[in-house]
């Protein structure tokens, strides 16, 4: 007996080998993915890094952050204008005028390269007008540069119809006043409206009439660092005579490896007929027909200006939206009625459920508004979507309205001049103290302003009560008893006392 007892059996030799050959073969694979992880790892830490120094050296984002290096500036510097250069066109009091107007800029009191800006921030201009001392903010519209800063300026011109009204001071002072040569004086980038360089999410860029300029900024320096993020550009515009910054565009369309435009076109027939001049040989803008004083080698000419929207009609990348139709084909037909900019249009584009996105919005309240209010019932996180204003913009994030700790109250403007007081309800949904005086305005004071959102200081206004910010504001120099009313909520019942 005993010794038939010692003798494996086969069957369990068998189990043994089975089990060392899934040993091995576990180790083996244990191995082979923690080879396979790091090698992944190294290789995104070598993209990052990669991405890192190209957007050091090529947007310089550090230098705007350090404290003082030597090419930064405290105040206003004199800058030079080396290039004016008509954008679009439009008629006033049957005159043809400059619509938008770049202007580049090179340092005359401070040394080259110039301090980099992250893409979306604006310059500061201090503008000695005829009228008023200004200070006027524009975003900076081109990709990063060493030599040269561009702003690209819209007219603002008297509301229709309605006689008396002054056209806006500092963009006319910029577009009649403002020549190749002349100085002007600009402080140095800022703003917290800037697209996150660093991310790798694919960028959705929605912009409304001038609201392109911080849009262009931020698809040419995407383009300049080589990102690999898809950037999808919504630009809402009456008509393609209006369509600004068509040269920036045909350059990204040809140079950016993943960009795609579509041009939301709301009034595609209500072309501006410029009569074209009668001599065919004068291709230059005949100056008496025109208010502004420009150098035609910087403005189309009219057979450019067709070239170019020829071009936009064509390009491949540009695509002109004037409706969808039922099925959920875009429609192009510059017959039509037209189309706005929507989140509607936009899910036909990108599925947010797969993949993140980061939207950054500029344009006219009205349409950021709608824009902001879809993206949240489409479910998108609001740290992914970021929107700025041309001045006192009452957009708010739908979350924030329901979910505020602030609760209604009242409150109270006094003007002393005037010996007034007006009460008024204020709700989250009323927005800053600002937005909530101009949505009564038939009954509020207007408040001054020139930014509207928190660093010009020109709202300054003395109150009691207690007040809330959602972010600090940039404009420092408040005394305890002052607040912002451009963007500042009421943290219980308030007193204004505007005078
Ligand atoms: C951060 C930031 C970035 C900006 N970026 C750009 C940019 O890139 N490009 C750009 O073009 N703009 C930009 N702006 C807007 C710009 O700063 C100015 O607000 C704009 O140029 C108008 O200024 P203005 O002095 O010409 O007009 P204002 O003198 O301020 O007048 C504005 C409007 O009010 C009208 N008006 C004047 N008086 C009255 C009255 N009594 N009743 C009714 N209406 C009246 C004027 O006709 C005009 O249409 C930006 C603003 C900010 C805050
Ligand atoms: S208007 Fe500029 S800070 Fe309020």
């Amino acid at each position: 007996m005993g010794q038939a007892d010692h003798i494996p059996h086969p069957s369990s030799n068998v189990q043994f080998f089975i089990f060392l050959f899934l040993l091995l073969l576990v180790v083996y694979y244990t191995l082979k993915f923690l080879q396979i992880k790091r090698k992944y790892a190294l290789a995104t830490l070598e993209q990052q890094q990669s991405l890192d120094t190209r957007i050091n050296s090529t947007i310089n984002e550090n230098l705007v952050h350090q404290n003082k290096p030597a090419n930064t500036w405290q105040g206003f510097k004199n800058f030079k204008v080396i290039e004016k250069k008509v954008e679009s066109w439009t008629i006033y009091q049957d005159k043809k005028i400059s619509d938008i107007c770049s202007f580049v800029l090179e340092p005359i009191e401070t040394p080259k390269p110039l301090p980099g800006f992250l893409p979306g921030q604006h310059l500061s201009f201090l503008l000695d007008t005829p009228v008023v001392p200004k200070t006027m903010y524009y975003s900076l519209s081109d990709g990063p540069n060493e030599n040269t800063y561009r702003v690209s300026i819209k007219r603002a011109l008297p509301p229709p119809n309605t006689p008396g009204i002054p056209a806006g001071i500092g963009s006319t002072f910029f577009h009649d006043m403002i020549h190749e040569g002349d100085k002007v004086k600009t402080a140095m980038p800022k703003g917290h409206f800037f697209l996150n360089c660093k991310s790798t999410s694919d960028v959705i860029l929605v912009a409304g009439g001038i609201g392109i300029t911080p849009m262009i900024s931020m698809a040419k320096s995407l383009n300049s660092i080589a990102s690999e993020r898809k950037i999808i550009l919504y630009y809402g515009v009456r008509n393609l005579e209006e369509t600004a910054l068509i040269d920036d565009l045909l350059e990204l369309s040809s140079s950016a490896k993943n960009f795609t435009c579509y041009l939301c076109l709301s009034a595609p027939q209500s072309a501006i007929k410029f009569d074209k001049p009668k001599n065919k040989q004068n291709k230059s803008i005949d100056k008496d027909t025109t208010k502004t004083e420009l150098n035609p080698q910087n403005s189309d000419t009219f057979e450019d200006r067709d070239k170019k929207i020829q071009s936009i009609i064509n390009d491949e990348n540009i695509l002109i939206v004037t409706g969808v139709d039922s099925d959920g084909n875009l429609e192009n037909s510059l017959i039509s009625k037209g189309c706005r900019v929507s989140v509607k249009l936009m899910k036909y584009h990108i599925e947010p459920q797969n993949k993140n996105y980061d939207f950054y919005l500029c344009g006219p309240p009205s349409m950021m508004k709608s824009v902001v209010t879809d993206l949240y019932h489409w479910d998108i996180s609001k740290k992914n979507v970021h929107w700025e204003g041309f001045g006192p913009c009452a957009v708010m994030w739908p979350g924030d309205i329901l979910n505020s700790p602030l609760k209604p109250c009242t409150v109270t403007f006094i003007d002393n001049e005037k010996d007034q007081k007006v009460y008024l309800d204020w709700k989250p949904a009323s927005g800053s103290l600002m937005n909530m005086a101009d949505e009564k305005e038939d009954v509020a004071p207007k408040i001054p302003r020139t930014c509207g959102a928190g660093f010009c200081g020109t709202c300054k206004t003395s109150f009691q009560g207690k007040v809330f910010y959602e972010n600090k504001p940039g404009f420092t120099g408040l005394q305890p008893n002052e607040c912002l009313p451009c963007v500042c909520k009421p943290d219980g019942d308030v007193i204004l006392n505007l005078n």
